[in-house]
């Protein structure tokens, strides 16, 4: 009988995640019932979403302890008990932190055929960049000309986004956190400037006004947090602000705000709109065609952060909350 390697998520964290919140054991690889589909785990994303499930119900139920720790992933079909699929299938679906899984049929989604490679399907044409696709041209829009703030610039969807702005004529500046992180979002992903976050001497706000003068028209905020209280005060007169997730608050006490609303969005009349990449399921083709077409002619740069092993997801998932990522952090499970 084949054993499935788990990660379990021991306790929820109440303050920073370490690796004393998880546990590993071994179990038999389970049989899978009426309607279920034994999958092999081959790619899990690691996403800052992974974090912010521990703390509550949100868009999903919470995660509880004990339970084998979610994560969407890609596998092989091993066995099928639903006639949509067939052994040999590439699949996706919340596969956990375990080398087998035995999913319910309809929690489990065909492959977006691609020619690239299969970690494409967790980067370039799944969540990272769906969502930012759809939360940049769908939610704000960004038009030839414009100034776009983009957070977390370094990361997986961050990178697309500021990317894409490219494409789309804007001027793009990212927000990142350390020197080389920035420098690396302007030399290799194009971003015309990137500011540091982390930087003790520059004020955000100062570096902000620097790099953009006359103020922000879209705002993609992947952070929440003071990155955004002090975006918000750079905004254009009718600036636009995509809210897409709030990183800075997922691992740890959030601190208190951001200050400034409702009186900045009143008096800049701005747009604020949060979003969940699922909302726009009915434009995924837009996106798969135009995402696919920018990288092939290599427009934009699909940049991957790959692990390999299980036993390094909680090492991997805290480095990713720290910014050790750059693109799409995953971890490799089994081979393909
Ligand atoms: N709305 C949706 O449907 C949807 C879907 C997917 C993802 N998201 C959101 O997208 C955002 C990015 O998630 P991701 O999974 O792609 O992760 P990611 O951007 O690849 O990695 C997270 C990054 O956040 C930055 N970060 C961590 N703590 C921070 C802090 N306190 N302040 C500022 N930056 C911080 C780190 O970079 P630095 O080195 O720059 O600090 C890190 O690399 C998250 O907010 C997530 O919730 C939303």
């Amino acid at each position: 009988m084949p054993m499935n390697r788990r990660i379990l998520l021991n306790e929820i964290p109440q303050g920073k995640l370490t690796e004393a919140h998880f546990a590993t054991d071994e179990v038999t690889v389970l049989k899978p019932g009426d309607g279920e589909v034994l999958i092999q785990t081959l790619l899990l994303s690691q996403d800052a979403a992974n974090r912010a499930w521990m703390q509550g119900a949100t868009y999903r139920s919470a995660l509880s302890s004990g339970q084998v720790m979610s994560s969407g992933g890609l596998g092989r079909v091993v066995e099928s008990n639903d006639a949509r699929f067939a052994a040999g299938d590439i699949v996706a679906g919340d596969l956990g932190w375990q080398e087998y899984a035995v999913l319910p049929g309809n929690e489990v989604a065909a492959q977006h055929p691609h020619q690239g490679p299969l970690s494409h399907g967790l980067s370039l044409l799944g969540v990272a960049g769906l969502t930012a696709y759809h939360g940049l041209i769908n939610v704000p829009g960004i038009h030839a000309g414009e100034v776009l703030l983009v957070s977390a610039a370094g990361g997986s969807v961050g990178s697309l986004v500021g990317q894409i702005g490219k494409i789309k004529g804007a001027t793009v500046i990212g927000v990142a956190g350390g020197p080389e992180k920035c420098q690396w979002v302007v030399d290799t992903l194009g971003f015309d400037a990137c500011l540091d976050y982390k930087d003790t001497q520059s004020p955000l706000r100062d570096q902000l006004k620097a790099a953009a003068p006359e103020g922000i028209d879209v705002y993609f905020d992947n952070t929440g947090g003071e990155i955004l209280q002090t975006a918000l005060f750079a905004m254009k007169l009718n600036g636009r602000v995509s809210c897409c997730g709030a990183v800075s608050m997922y691992d740890g006490k959030p601190l208190p705000g951001p200050y400034g609303i409702p009186g900045l969005l009143v008096t800049k009349r701005l747009t604020m709109k949060g979003f969940l990449v699922s909302d726009y399921r009915h434009l995924d083709q837009d996106a798969f065609h135009d995402l696919s077409m920018w990288a092939r002619s290599g427009d934009l740069m699909v940049v991957e952060d790959i692990i390999e092993g299980l036993d390094n997801a909680p090492r991997g998932l805290m480095g990713l909350l720290a910014g050790e990522n750059r693109g799409k952090r995953m971890i490799r499970v089994a081979s393909e």
